[in-house]
């Protein structure tokens, strides 16, 4: 996909005054500014400007197959954590304080395996709409490394599954493997591949495939603060163009009936709706679905933005924005590839 051609049909074209003052008190790229105004209007875009100035508190999500769930929260809050159950998550908890030491990545219970930290809890939603506790499925993660859904898949699956996790990235695929070696999954094959390449070079197909993409991480603003102006508008279009090239793939890999679940942790609609319109019109018997629960009151995908009309079916998608739900922002499609 040529990114001057996303180029042309994303960019945002004028900035109001309103966006560059606010770009400016906010220290942002104006274009981001002006989008969230077009998006959301005024009031809704300062909260959104302020919700991004927050820390967010870190996840962990606790290994049931290696530690009873309860006894892991009064060794850590012997240890000075206080965690809180995250109620839509079966294994998951919020770290709403934290020891001057040790940090809740170096403890003895973490080197055990006996968990695995986030640094926000928005990553335990999209394996939760993949398998319900106890199936036992064949789960391709296209883009798995460093691994958080690919050993929550497999926890999910009480590592009696299969969860295949590719990753482009050799050094990324080491610090995979060795968390799948610390919380001790034997149900985790790992793979080196780039995912663009793998529909014409295997003939097998998979019924449930993850994209989680590489994207601006738009939504982490909160934990990367450079990220407010790291992406310039010819640098959101190669990563739409790569997006695109991605998901496509994972389309191509998916048998008749099977899901993709495409995910970013961006609140862009170049890179969420856009990408997922742009892929739908590429393959033919192809459609957001949704997801098959509704863990809690998140948005819906947009229909339209900046001139273009979407897929009428993205409005399926799962929009979790930080001033509404407390979390970094992130996109969800659960795509099909419905039986001709
Ligand atoms: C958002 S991260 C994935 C995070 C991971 N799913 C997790 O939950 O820990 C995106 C990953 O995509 C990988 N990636 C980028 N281009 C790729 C490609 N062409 N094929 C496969 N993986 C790719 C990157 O190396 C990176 O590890």
């Amino acid at each position: 996909m040529d990114w001057r051609r996303v180029l042309e049909e994303i960019r945002v074209g004028r900035v109001g005054v309103e966006a560059s003052m606010l770009a400016s008190r906010y220290g942002y790229r104006s274009y981001m500014v002006e989008r969230y105004l077009r998006i959301l209007g005024y009031n809704e875009t300062i909260k959104l400007l302020e919700s991004f100035e927050k820390p967010v508190k870190p996840a962990i999500r606790c290994n049931h197959l290696r530690i009873d769930c309860e006894k892991l929260v009064d060794r850590l809050e012997n240890l000075g954590f206080k965690l809180e159950r995250i109620s839509w998550s079966i294994h998951g908890y919020r770290v709403v304080e934290e020891p001057p030491s040790p940090t809740i990545g170096s403890t003895h219970e973490y080197l055990k395996g006996y968990y695995y930290v986030y640094r926000d809890a928005a990553p335990l939603i999209p394996p939760l709409l993949m398998v319900e506790p106890g199936e036992h499925e064949e789960i391709f993660d296209a883009c798995a490394a460093p691994g958080g859904k690919a050993t929550h898949l497999a926890q999910l699956m009480d590592d009696q599954g299969l969860v295949i996790a590719n990753d482009i990235a050799l050094y990324r695929l080491a610090a995979l493997i060795s968390h799948v070696v610390r919380m001790g999954f034997r149900s985790i094959v790992v793979t080196w591949n780039d995912l663009r390449l793998l529909p014409n070079r295997v003939k097998k197909r998979f019924t449930k495939i993850l994209v989680d993409a590489p994207c601006s991480a738009e939504g982490t603003i909160m934990i990367d603060k450079s990220r407010k102006t790291k992406t310039t508008q010819e640098d959101l279009a190669r990563i739409v163009a790569r997006e695109i090239e991605l998901l496509d793939a994972g389309i191509k890999l998916l048998d008749e009936g099977g899901i993709v679940v495409y995910v970013t942790c961006s609140i862009a609609p170049e890179e969420n709706e856009y990408v997922v319109s742009k892929v739908i019109e590429m393959n033919d018997n192809v459609v957001v679905i949704k997801p098959r629960k509704r863990l809690f009151d998140w948005d819906h995908g947009l229909d339209a933005y900046n001139g273009m009309e979407f897929h009428w079916s993205v409005r399926n998608c799962i929009r979790i924005w930080p001033h509404k739900h407390g979390m970094i922002g992130m996109t969800i499609c659960v795509i099909e590839k419905t039986k001709k």
